[in-house]
């Protein structure tokens, strides 16, 4: 199994390009099952999730080249089961479900079972769509709905949910009548996917707003679209820069995506300029400890919580870090004890107090964000540190080990 070896202590300098977002590119890839032919993605990243769902696809008849652009051909539709062996390498796969009940009436999901930060259920996605008419039976571990009409419903999420509300908007486009998905993700991969529905023909009005509505049309055709880029990606080098005392140049991305993580570095003393596709960030020495509490967009991100624990481990000060979207998000916390952080955990609370220096030593990743955390630990800790399992870093950060050696880094991927 493949692990990283990273030698800290190396301010980070130079320039990052910022890939496509995985979290964009899914929903898109999902949503060709929508309309039959040939749909075409830009800036689709090259990463494990990416290929896990082109197998999926396959697995039902799609046809896929990401060379360049994404293109998958949905002419051939023959099977409306996502596997278990694939669900469960990745959740994303739940996102088919509403697609195929729109298109095809019809669709057999593996139920995705708990995972590594949190139990992770998907009881929303299901009740919106008996909501709509959809009978769904679970059998054999799998789910399975079939609906003779998909109608319209007025739907209220009781907790705010991105692959939920993704995959009801899809199932709404093709159904009889008008669908209002109330308390909706306002995240910017949310108004990516509805644009892309749209540009297919949908009618989809207030994405990135909480009240979505969407009225149902007869039909749609593939289309084309970029995919938007990383904010998770981006603040994990904004986050890079800040822990090695360094500056770096993002291209590629957008500071509006990021702003409540750029808030929080800004108030933890780093510096951070931008212009319409760049974010320019630089250490001012020894970062102050803030507090985080991660929500739905445009909160903090979840997503982020375990990069920026990373970065307070050294802050001057205290740091209290509330954990609001899964109640199992702190896997990383004692990796980051190994290499001699302080923190300690109450709940869905971690209180991190700043020490001087983090030293190198073996730790597991367990999720990708985790490994994340792991990866900026080690490029600030004094020694060598030896990162097992980064399967999961493969997951959803793009050549990771060659941009932050592009920068400096001394982080090198081993066999064994
Ligand atoms: N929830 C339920 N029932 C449901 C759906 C969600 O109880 O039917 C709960 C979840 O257990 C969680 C909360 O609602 O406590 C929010 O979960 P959400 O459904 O929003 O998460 P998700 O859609 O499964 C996406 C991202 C995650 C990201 C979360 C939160 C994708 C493919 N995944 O997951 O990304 O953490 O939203 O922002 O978009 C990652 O990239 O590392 C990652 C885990």
């Amino acid at each position: 199994m493949d692990k990283l070896l990273v030698e800290g202590g190396t301010p980070l300098h130079g320039e990052v390009r910022i890939s496509g977002a995985k979290n964009c590119a899914l929903p898109l890839m999902a949503a060709t099952l929508i309309a039959t032919g040939k749909h075409r993605f830009g800036n689709v990243p090259r990463l494990r999730d990416i290929m896990t769902m082109r197998t999926l696809l396959a697995h039902m008849g799609a046809v896929s080249d990401h060379d360049g652009a994404l293109e998958v051909d949905t002419s051939d539709i023959h099977t409306l089961t996502a596997p278990y062996e694939l669900v469960k390498t990745m959740r994303a796969s739940v996102l088919v479900l509403g697609p195929m009940l729109a298109r095809y009436r019809r669709a057999r999901v593996s139920l995705p079972g708990g995972c590594a930060i949190g139990a992770r259920p998907i009881n929303l996605h299901l009740k919106a769509l008996e909501q709509m008419g959809v009978d769904i039976e679970l059998e054999h571990g799998y789910v399975v709905g079939e609906a003779r009409r998909l109608k319209g419903a007025a739907i209220r999420f009781e907790q705010v949910t991105v692959t939920g509300t993704e995959n009801i908007m899809m199932a709404a486009c093709l159904a009889d009548g008008v669908t209002v998905l109330e308390n909706a993700a306002r995240e910017p991969e949310v108004i990516c996917l509805a644009n892309y529905l749209v540009c297919m023909g949908a009618q989809i009005e207030g994405a990135g707003t909480d009240t979505i509505t969407i009225t149902g049309v007869r039909e749609l055709r593939p289309c084309s679209c970029e995919v938007i880029p990383d904010r998770i990606e981006a603040g994990t080098y904004l986050a890079a820069a800040a822990i090695t005392g360094g500056s770096l140049k993002l291209t590629g991305c957008s500071r509006e995506h990021v702003q409540s993580v750029v808030q929080k570095l800004l108030d933890a003393g780093v510096s951070i300029e931008s212009g319409s596709d760049f974010l320019e960030v630089r250490a001012n020495g020894r970062v102050r400890s803030v507090d985080i509490e991660t929500q739905p967009y445009p909160g903090f991100p979840t997503d982020m919580q375990a990069q920026f624990m990373a970065l307070m481990t050294i802050g001057d000060g205290v740091s209290v870090i509330k954990e609001h979207i899964f109640e199992n998000r702190f896997m990383h916390v004692l990796e980051l004890e190994r290499m001699g952080a302080d923190i300690q955990l109450d709940g869905r609370t971690a209180i991190v107090r700043g020490v001087k220096k983090l030293s190198g030593a073996p730790v597991m990743a367990t999720d990708l964000r985790a490994s994340a955390s792991l990866v900026l630990g080690a490029l600030a800790a004094e020694g060598t540190t030896e990162i097992n399992r980064i399967y999961h870093l493969d997951r959803g950060y793009e050549a990771i080990e060659r941009k932050l050696s592009a920068v400096g880094a001394r982080i090198e991927r081993v066999n064994g």
